[in-house]
């Protein structure tokens, strides 16, 4: 027989069923969003948060058992809808710079929606005094909040690196057919996801060559880093472009160029640049990516 609940209990139990639904929905739809994303940054914390969010999953299970029930989910239509929006963002055939930036607004709406829920769960657990399903609730938590920071914190230097230049999307009309409107001769752009580098003139453009890219670093007093805590047992973890001024000191610490190129070459990077902003004015705009996204551009060149 089901255990029979009611009132607040019912409450949560509803809810924990709404987040076991959200979750496994979670679980389908970030390998898709993480393959859209160009930034290695933003594609690593994605696929980081589909391994978390794989554990939340069964965490939810051990919430269920911690209450002596059979875990069960109910489909939870607020994260359809949040998800549903974000495909649609997706499928529009936007410029590196701003999908990236569009795939990170998608998911901190996703980790504001669960942190809610989350929250609202685990404040119903403790006012019914089931302490363990309260803790694990609160470990979760925690988790979508980490994860809610680390994709603010991308955001922001998304946008940093965009630096106001409005070439990057005045150029182009904002909104693109999508990709099943277009006929399949303009569908067949020969880069990898069928995606512009929309720049409205001011070229951005893809550059592997070692000397090339360290020269146009240092002409704008760049040096090589890294973001901290990415690496580990002699791998530096994820690579940056530090420029002075740049808000960079917290998280980047410095590498050397050999140490750069080495993993630039290990993750098959190419580094997107603008020399000049629409004003003409020299423009810092650059941005990391996989090389197969840019490989048949005919101005990419192999580095050695
Ligand atoms: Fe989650």
């Amino acid at each position: 027989m089901p255990k029979k609940v009611e009132g607040l209990e019912q409450l949560l139990v509803e809810d924990l069923q709404d987040l076991f639904d959200a979750e496994k929905q979670l679980v389908k739809a970030l390998p898709r969003m993480a393959k859209s994303a160009t930034d290695e940054a933003l594609e690593s914390a994605l696929r980081e948060h589909l391994e978390i969010t794989r554990g939340q999953v069964q965490r939810i299970e051990q919430v269920f058992a911690s209450m002596e029930m059979r875990a069960r989910s109910r489909p939870c239509r607020g994260m359809q809808g949040i998800i549903e929006e974000g495909r649609q963002t997706m499928e529009e055939d936007l410029a590196e710079s701003i999908l990236d930036s569009a795939i990170a607004g998608a998911a901190r709406k996703v980790e504001h929606y669960e942190i809610a829920g989350y929250e609202s769960a685990r404040a119903l657990a403790q006012k019914l005094g089931m302490k363990e399903a309260a803790g694990l609730l609160k470990e979760t938590l925690e988790e979508e909040i980490q994860a809610d920071r680390q994709l603010a914190q991308i955001s922001k230097r998304l946008l940093a690196q965009a630096g106001g230049d409005r070439s990057l999307t005045a150029g182009a009309p904002k909104r693109h057919p999508s990709r099943a409107q277009r006929s399949p001769r303009q569908g067949a752009v020969p880069k990898a996801r069928g995606r512009k580098l929309s720049t409205g003139g001011h070229a951005a453009r893809p550059m592997m060559d070692h000397e090339e890219i360290r020269q146009w670093a240092e002409q704008r007093g760049a040096h090589p880093a890294c973001v901290k805590r990415t690496g580990g047992r002699g791998d530096v973890g994820m690579i940056r472009l530090d420029f002075p001024g740049y808000t960079g000191e917290e998280s980047l610490q410095p590498i050397s160029w050999d140490e750069w190129f080495e993993k630039f070459e290990q993750n098959d990077l190419a580094l997107i640049v603008q020399d000049t902003t629409a004003r003409g004015q020299k423009s810092n705009f650059n941005k990391l990516v996989k090389r197969s996204t840019v490989e048949e551009r005919p101005r990419a060149r192999a580095a050695r």
